[in-house]
């Protein structure tokens, strides 16, 4: 798997994007940034869970095929809601094979690199997936929510969530407290139903439980310990909700920053 070669056909296919002044439209340009971001957290918790050099090529490879059909849908739907569109992760494989990026790869390696990416945004990792292949999964999953802590911190600094209009949290606005079944997913550990975000605290709220079960692996939990990312969503949290949702925000980050905690211990 030659993955130099891979990183410069999807640069290239992304340049075909770009405007006459060779410039991505700034949706894109995010997205492209992201992609690499994730790529670079892949890496990470490859080499901190002692992935094989050819399960860290696979393992790349999904990081930076998983949104690679974001461009062509904001080209033709000019959105990145999946719920207005198409699922933006099926899309990423089809375009990973209609462009032949993956022709040359053995079956084996095509199917885990294509079931990673397909998964990527889904409630869970299917049962169906060998270890071999749910291996993979997990890591872009892991890489991808790390990397989106990063967006959302960035977003959440310029301010313009305090208009409820705003498109940095796609109008989501604060609220009084979380919704229950949001909190009482989190606390029971079992994965929230993405519809039942409603507010900018229950967005904020899921990520803090990613802490505590959706990131899989522990390299994935010590590198969000180490980048500040629970304290970031405690007080940002804080600010977006009333007196009423304190008790909900106060046990979601005490799980979050025991799980946190607990892989930090099993680092030493
Ligand atoms: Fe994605």
């Amino acid at each position: 798997m030659d993955l130099a070669d891979l990183e410069k056909r999807y640069r290239a296919y992304v340049d075909a994007y770009r405007g006459a002044d060779g410039r991505l439209p700034l949706m894109m340009e995010l997205k492209l940034v992201h992609t690499f971001k994730v790529a670079e957290n892949s890496r990470e918790i490859a080499r901190g869970e002692g992935f094989s050099p050819h399960e860290t090529e696979l393992a790349l490879a999904a990081a930076i095929l998983h949104d690679a059909g974001r461009y062509e849908q904001l080209k033709k739907y000019g959105t990145f809601r999946d719920s207005d569109s198409v699922d933006h992760a099926a899309f990423s494989r089809k375009v990973a094979e209609e462009q032949g990026w993956t022709a040359a790869w053995t079956p084996e390696d095509r199917r885990t690199v294509l079931e990673a990416v397909l998964h990527h945004n889904k409630r869970d990792v299917p049962p169906d997936l060998s270890p071999a292949e749910a291996k993979i999964a997990h890591s872009v999953r892991d890489a991808d929510k790390l990397d989106i802590f990063r967006v959302t911190e960035e977003r959440a600094a310029d301010g313009d969530w305090r208009n409820g209009a705003s498109t940095a949290f796609w109008g989501l606005a604060p609220a009084e407290r979380p919704s229950p079944e949001i909190v009482a997913a989190i606390l029971e550990s079992r994965p929230a139903d993405y519809r039942h975000v409603r507010s900018l605290p229950d967005f904020v709220i899921l990520q803090a439980g990613w802490m505590s079960s959706g990131l899989h692996f522990a390299t994935s939990r010590r590198l969000c310990a180490r980048r500040g990312h629970l304290e970031f969503r405690e007080r940002f949290l804080r600010e977006i909700t009333g007196p009423s949702g304190r008790a909900d925000v106060d046990a979601v980050c005490a799980k979050a920053a025991e799980a946190l905690a607990a892989a930090e211990r099993e680092a030493r």
